[in-house]
């Protein structure tokens, strides 16, 4: 028999309560100390959502558990039969949370929404118009020459700004490099953010994609209109930064499609447009959206893969000699090598597993569902916490350890469900085999000219600011091989 909601309630904690929505004074003070307050209401709102806390729900209250906080309500799932249910039962279009900052920004200066935002039919037009492109392996293994062009740099800089193996917010460097990449895919320009002499141009762009992220958060805990009502600093920042990504982006995306104007022509993003009745606008809204969904992302998971490698040797051990067995002396890594690499997959499958960058997505039901032994009505928000999945000792034995031999040796027995680092159903990560290829290519240059080493052994925590990211420098050094 079907129990209808009646989800055991997580009773909220003083700090929930702080984000208590219908709380008038929570506003109040929240205004008069908005700026001051930023980081501090970003963390109670990770602490309730993601990363740790989610972890210890799902072991307190079991695969499934409602949260209410104020008037918003959500039902958390975390384990791999109530995914699989929830994507067999799932409908056309697929929705996640509202993201309402940057629609209202869109709304403002009337441009289009993107794949993160856009929701039914036109979403559904917009996807497919990139599906082929970035979905399917034979079309991403072409983007491996460009792929291998920021590799190359990135190697590079590697060399130049290392001071005894050591290099100084590797994080950022990673920023750069996945930045650099995306930009190149889309725009087929250079932006140079591997040199040593960044152009003024380059550097407002990426710190604008930086201070637009670091802005939305809050806007997704307190009411957007207000922001805008009153101007906020939050909100005045949120825009400029907007302004700046969507120039640069529109300017790059005409140069290239008047470069490329006479039809087919083997260029991304001229193909897509030529091939698809996207207008201009969409065009825009979306390839802007791919951008800023490319960079942390990928950057992060790379940031952790290294991390892992350097804490396990013997892993990185055998994935050089797989390296050096498929790559021969003196050749360029390629998508076509990457293929005879099940060992490279398997670890940054490990890697992302252990250290996942992004810690959960969400749906937004868009009729009643059966899932497990709960009926949910239409309208229920469902946080899918894919980190607790892979974390939980049920689908991953020794699930603490980095052991990338799991995916080769128990590759039949492992639930699909139970790892789902990039989403699921047709609303997962569009941007997936791009992310997975440039990790690869990037991984088989940097461990043929180095050996990744632990400089301490010291526990490293992951924090949550969006993506989950180290509690502090990571304690790898590169040393010449
Ligand atoms: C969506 C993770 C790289 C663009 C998502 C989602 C996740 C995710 C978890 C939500 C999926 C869902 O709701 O089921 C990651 C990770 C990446 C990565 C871990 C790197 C390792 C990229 C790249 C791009 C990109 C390189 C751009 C080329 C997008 C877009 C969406 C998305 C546009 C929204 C798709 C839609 O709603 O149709 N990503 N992503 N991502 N990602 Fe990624």
């Amino acid at each position: 028999k079907k129990k209808s909601v009646g989800l055991q309630h997580c009773k909220p904690t003083s700090s929930v309560c702080v984000l208590d929505s219908k709380d008038a004074t929570f506003f109040i003070y929240l205004f008069i100390h908005s700026f001051l307050y930023i980081s501090s209401v970003l963390r109670v709102f990770s602490l309730l959502f993601c990363f740790q806390p989610q972890i210890n729900y799902h072991k307190k209250f079991g695969k499934i558990f409602q949260m209410k906080l104020g008037s918003f309500e959500s039902v958390h799932i975390g384990a791999p039969c109530l995914l699989e249910a929830l994507y067999r039962k799932e409908g056309n279009y697929p929705q996640r949370l509202e993201i309402k900052p940057w629609k209202a920004y869109r709304d403002l200066r009337d441009e289009a929404y993107g794949l993160l935002i856009l929701e039914g039919k036109d979403w559904q037009r917009v996807r497919s118009a990139f599906q082929q492109k970035l979905m399917k392996p034979t079309e991403v293994m072409k983007l491996d020459g460009k792929i291998n062009e920021v590799s190359a740099d990135l190697i590079k800089r590697i060399g130049r700004a290392q001071v005894n193996g050591k290099i100084d917010d590797l994080y950022f460097e990673l920023n750069k490099w996945s930045f650099e990449t995306i930009c190149y895919v889309l725009y087929d320009k250079r932006f140079g953010l591997l040199q040593d002499n960044i152009s003024q141009e380059a550097m407002d762009f990426i710190t604008s994609v930086k201070t637009m992220m670091s802005t939305f958060g809050l806007m997704m805990v307190t009411p957007v209109e207000l922001h805008k009502t009153f101007n906020t600093k939050t909100w005045q920042d949120h825009t400029v930064a907007w302004d700046r990504i969507f120039s640069t982006a529109k300017l790059y995306i005409d140069k290239n499609l008047k470069r490329h104007s006479n039809g087919n022509t083997g260029n991304f993003l001229c193909d897509i447009y030529h091939q698809s009745h996207l207008t201009k606008k969409e065009l825009y809204a979306a390839t802007t959206e791919l951008q800023v969904g490319g960079v942390e992302t990928t950057a992060n998971s790379m940031l952790w893969v290294i991390f892992n490698l350097s804490r396990n040797p013997c892993s990185q051990a055998k994935l050089l000699k797989e390296i050096q067995d498929v790559v021969p002396a003196g050749e360029t890594p390629c998508a076509e090598h990457i293929k005879n690499m099940p060992y490279l997959k398997a670890c940054l499958k490990e890697s992302m597993r252990v250290s996942p960058s992004v810690p959960f997505t969400s749906r937004t039901l868009d009729k009643d569902t059966i899932l497990g032994d709960y009926t949910l009505s239409k309208g229920t928000v469902l946080m899918i916490n894919s980190q607790a999945i892979g974390s939980n000792e049920e689908y991953f034995d020794n699930g603490k350890q980095f052991r990338p031999e799991r995916w080769i040796e128990q590759k039949s027995s492992i639930n699909p469900f139970a790892h789902v680092p990039f989403g699921i159903g047709k609303r997962m990560c569009i941007g997936r085999r791009l992310a997975e290829l440039q990790i690869q290519l990037s991984l088989c240059w940097i461990l043929r000219d180095y050996e990744i080493v632990a400089t301490d052994h010291e526990p490293v925590d992951a924090l949550h600011s969006g993506t989950l990211v180290p509690s502090r420098e990571l304690p790898v050094a590169f040393v010449r091989r």
